[in-house]
């Protein structure tokens, strides 16, 4: 006779609380807060976002001005988020927002960067022990004032957390203010280490420089956060294909010296999902450096730009990790995708691999701008066109380069015979083979 028990396999909230937080960096938490005031800020225009092509127009419609500020402040003993988005209604976050994960009913519907039903809990629970939420929504918003350690503690057959509801607000008074006090130690060490702040002005300029441009003004301790205004040249080439319900294109092409120079932090590959930046300057393994693909990044690659945009509706079908700061690698679109950065990618590394051949062409810096053919946002790449980088012609290879040592007293020698003393080794390299030339050849 077999007895049939009911094992305990409830979850708990301690659990819940250091699995979901422990993986994820203070700044890919507050990111987690800013992308929820975006897609919030989104979803009034969501309709103008479903493909590739819709984000490219988008971004060049000079009419649509930001509509959404974002305020974040970090202090000593708190951080503070706040948005002037439509809020949340009390309906919504009775029956939503709290809850871990999104529920089957929840279609893909005006969602671009809220996805998987965890980044707000997972944001509060990383940052401190005291949560305050105050919302207005036009169907009346909430109120919330949580202790997360007394929450833990209360033992919850369903697990909730008390909300009040608040009245109606006005159209244009809406919006959305997340307060996190009672910092934790380690949270709070990290803010005050002198080094926050700045970084994370730096991780919104390079993630939003989409949303920034068109969509949202985000401040940090009041002070405007601009967009990183990654440029790609219009010398480059591009590809495309769908698979399910997403759209992606790669490009490839040269980036945009800062003086001289080409810099580390504009050069490898930019991937993004639904116009939000999850990969920047990558020249690792992830984006195919290294393992045959494209080879090891070296520093004569250095002015290599690549962008990968994916885009769908359905925002789950992404590649992105629930951070949205990783790529998910196994999945199926990534690996094709990465089948065409690598075709796509070297017809720029050979390029720039044949700048650094004897019998290539020579190519200073100088003229790397000219092959670039100017240069545009790299979102003005987000749609593909059949595009194909065009290496200059290879006619400045009639010329190569001599080299070869000789003794310094024997350069100097030639250089006294020759009545110049101060006259450098290539000069004196150049001199004696003209000299040959003309008095042992003759000239051709
Ligand atoms: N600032 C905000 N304005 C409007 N709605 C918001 C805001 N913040 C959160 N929400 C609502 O709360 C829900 C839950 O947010 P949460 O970040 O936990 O998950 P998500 O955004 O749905 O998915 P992800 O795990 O990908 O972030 C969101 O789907 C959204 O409906
Ligand atoms: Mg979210």
């Amino acid at each position: 006779v077999t007895q049939v028990l009911k094992a305990d396999a409830s979850p708990e909230k301690r659990l819940f609380i250091s699995l979901i937080t422990r993986d994820i960096s203070l700044i890919a938490a507050v990111l987690d807060l800013i992308d929820n005031s975006i897609n919030a800020a989104v979803q009034p225009v969501s309709q103008r976002l479903l493909t590739a092509s819709d984000y490219h127009d988008f971004y060049q419609d000079m009419r649509i001005k930001p509509s959404v500020d974002i305020r974040i402040r970090i202090g000593p003993d708190r951080v503070e988020i706040e948005d002037t988005a439509q809020g949340i209604s009390a309906e919504t976050a009775r029956t939503q927002v709290f809850k871990f994960g999104t529920t089957a009913e929840r279609g893909p519907v005006d969602d671009r960067l809220s996805v998987y039903g965890i980044g707000l809990k997972r944001a509060i629970f990383k940052l401190g022990n005291r949560v305050k939420i105050l919302s207005e929504h036009v169907a009346g918003g909430f109120d919330l004032d949580l202790n997360v350690s007394e929450w833990e503690r209360t033992p919850q057959e369903h697990w909730e957390i008390d909300i009040s509801r608040r009245s109606p607000a006005k159209q244009g008074e809406t919006g959305t203010r997340i307060e996190v006090s009672e910092l934790y130690e380690p949270t709070a060490q990290r803010i005050n280490d002198g080094k926050f702040v700045g970084q994370l002005r730096e991780a919104i300029s390079k993630t939003y420089d989409f949303y920034l441009a068109r969509l949202v003004n985000v401040f940090v301790d009041g002070v405007p956060v601009d967009g990183a205004h990654v440029q790609i040249s219009t010398n480059r080439t591009s590809e495309d294909f769908d698979l399910g319900d997403v759209s992606c294109s790669v490009n490839a092409g040269i980036g945009t010296p800062e003086g001289k120079e080409y810099r580390d932090r504009t050069s490898g590959w930019f991937v993004f999902c639904n116009g939000r930046t999850v990969v920047s300057a990558d020249k690792s393994t992830l984006t195919g450096w290294g393992t045959g693909g494209l080879g090891i990044f070296q520093p004569k690659h250095r002015p290599f730009l690549g962008t990968v945009f994916f885009v769908s509706a359905d925002a789950q079908q992404l590649p992105w990790t629930t951070t949205k700061s990783d790529i998910n690698e196994d999945s199926a679109i990534w690996q094709e995708a990465k089948r065409l950065m690598v075709s796509v990618g070297r017809t720029i590394t050979e390029f720039l691999d044949s700048r650094y051949k004897d019998d290539g062409t020579a190519v200073a810096s100088a003229d790397l701008r000219s092959i670039a053919g100017g240069s545009e946002h790299v979102m003005s790449a987000a749609a593909a066109s059949g595009r194909v980088f065009a290496p200059p012609p290879r006619s400045a290879s009639n010329s190569v380069t001599i080299q070869y040592k000789a003794k310094v007293t024997d350069v100097r020698r030639v250089a006294k015979y020759l009545g110049r003393p101060s006259m450098g080794g290539a000069e004196v390299g150049r001199h004696t083979f003209d000299h040959f030339l003309r008095n042992e050849v003759g000239e051709g």
